[in-house]
């Protein structure tokens, strides 16, 4: 169905997002995961699929209703993130990794529960960098399709402005967009509205004001359509 009165340019075209925070457990109760909502992810399916897209979810740990008219895929690690992303990335028009993978997982997965010990010392625990899934997609990749999106949430430091690490960011990564988040004030997490930089690795830069996470997802899937000649 038309909603908003948006046009049906993704019609015939299967696009992939990916949504939410991986889990990397360390013993049966335990994990390091991070604060993304999937709330974005969420609502770049609900517009594609507005937009007549077939449209693959890859949602980690995700806990918000399905979006309507879409394929639901459910994974907890980077690990799972990645195969599942790989599958589905295969035949698709466009990726948007709007997931936040986590970056380290631990060493060792512990098959019981990690105890206390009467002396009072913490373990350490030994963590191993993940795969860079948005760096796979964008290797695998053998001609313009798929038309790929990364996301960055980033702070500005004393060594460079928000813009200048994205734009970094965006060259190492070798997408085609980058729709970059200040999170400098705690900003985004889990909330219904964000504001966002949409960077194209052709030098445009798209300013898109605090509003609406599904107002983001329609100015990121126009930015799509654009590059999909
Ligand atoms: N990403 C990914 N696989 C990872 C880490 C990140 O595919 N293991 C993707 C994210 O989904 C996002 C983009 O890469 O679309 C940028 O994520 P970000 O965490 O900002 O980049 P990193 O390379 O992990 O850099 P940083 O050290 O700033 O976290
Ligand atoms: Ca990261």
């Amino acid at each position: 169905q038309v909603l908003e009165g948006r046009p049906q340019d993704l019609t015939g075209l299967h696009v992939v997002v990916s949504a939410g925070g991986t889990r990397e457990y360390l013993d049966p109760v335990r994990f390091l995961g991070n604060r993304s909502s999937g709330r974005q992810g969420y609502a770049l399916a609900e517009a594609a699929v507005a937009r007549g897209a077939r449209v693959t979810v890859v949602a980690a740990n995700v806990a918000l209703p399905d979006p309507a008219g879409a394929e639901i895929v459910r994974v907890v690690s980077t690990e799972d993130l990645r195969e599942q992303m790989h599958l589905a990335a295969a035949d698709a028009d466009a990726v948007v990794m709007a997931a936040a993978p986590a970056d380290f997982r631990p060493a060792e997965f512990v098959e019981a529960k990690i105890k206390k010990t009467a002396d009072g010392v913490a373990p350490d625990i030994h963590l191993v960098e993940n795969p860079d899934i948005l760096l796979e997609l964008v290797g695998a990749r053998t001609s313009k399709r798929p038309v790929i999106v990364g996301f960055a949430a980033e702070t500005g430091d004393a060594r460079a402005s928000v813009i200048e690490h994205a734009r970094a960011k965006l060259a190492r990564k070798g997408c085609d967009l980058l729709v970059v988040n200040d999170v400098s004030a705690g900003k985004v997490f889990g909330q219904d509205e964000s504001e966002a930089v949409i960077l194209g690795a052709d030098q445009t830069v798209e300013e898109i004001s605090y509003g609406p996470k599904i107002r983001l997802a329609h100015a990121i899937w126009d930015a799509v359509v654009q590059r999909l000649d």
